[in-house]
């Protein structure tokens, strides 16, 4: 696997893989419609074929995770994608990295939690006016589970917490192989904060 910053190289076929995965290029957050086609972020790649993508945003001094999909799970694809946001995040002296996920998607909550995501506000029948906004959004999610809440989770960035070290550990390690392809992300990210 390889990891490689979303660059203007890649960024058709970005957009063709959120469109296929999340039905349009927008996505529907807190009552907002974001635009994803522009968004920074990363891509896994397997035999030069996308096996994951993460999409960001910066918001003030928070980075928001406006995306995450791997294609091939429980390989690690989705954790080292995540701690690339994370570094980029530290770098760009952000307080924090959120995201949110709605309340059927119990795979995701998981996997947020064991990475020292935290659970930080629920926005109660957000689904519905989510669904004004992108009428494609089913009534029922996951599981047979009815979609209504979305949920935000959001990781520390705070010094006292790198001290405790309480920060995805196994990530972590894995996001050290990348630190060739990060160098190169700089000049995509740069003048966009
Ligand atoms: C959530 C998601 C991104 C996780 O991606 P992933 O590539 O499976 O993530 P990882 O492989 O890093 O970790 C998943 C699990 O596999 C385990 N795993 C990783 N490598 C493994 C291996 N070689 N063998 C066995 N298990 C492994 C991890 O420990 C982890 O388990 P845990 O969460 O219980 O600790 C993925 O399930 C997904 O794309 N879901 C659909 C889209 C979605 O819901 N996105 C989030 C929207 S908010």
């Amino acid at each position: 696997m390889e990891i490689r910053p979303i660059t203007k190289e890649n960024r058709f076929e970005v957009n063709n893989f959120i469109r296929e995965h999340w039905f349009t290029t927008e996505m529907a957050v807190r009552g907002e419609l974001v635009d994803m086609t522009g968004l920074d972020g990363f891509v896994a790649y397997e035999n030069a074929r996308m096996i994951g993508l993460i999409t960001y945003r910066l918001d003030g001094k928070d980075c928001e995770i406006m995306s995450l999909d791997s294609l091939k799970e429980k390989r690690g694809i989705g954790s080292a994608l995540m701690a690339m946001v994370i570094r980029t995040a530290r770098e760009l002296h952000c307080e924090k990295v959120k995201l949110i996920t709605t309340n059927d998607n119990l795979n995701a909550m998981r996997f947020y939690q064991k990475r020292g995501f935290d659970m930080a506000r629920l926005y109660r029948n957000a689904l519905e006016s989510a669904r004004k906004l992108k009428p494609e959004i089913p009534l029922i999610g996951d599981h047979g589970i009815p979609l209504r809440h979305e949920i935000e989770f959001e990781y520390l960035l705070s010094p006292q917490k790198e001290q405790i070290g309480i920060h995805l550990p196994s990530a972590e390690r894995k996001d050290a192989v990348f630190a060739v392809e990060l160098q190169n992300r700089h000049f995509e990210t740069e003048g966009k904060s």
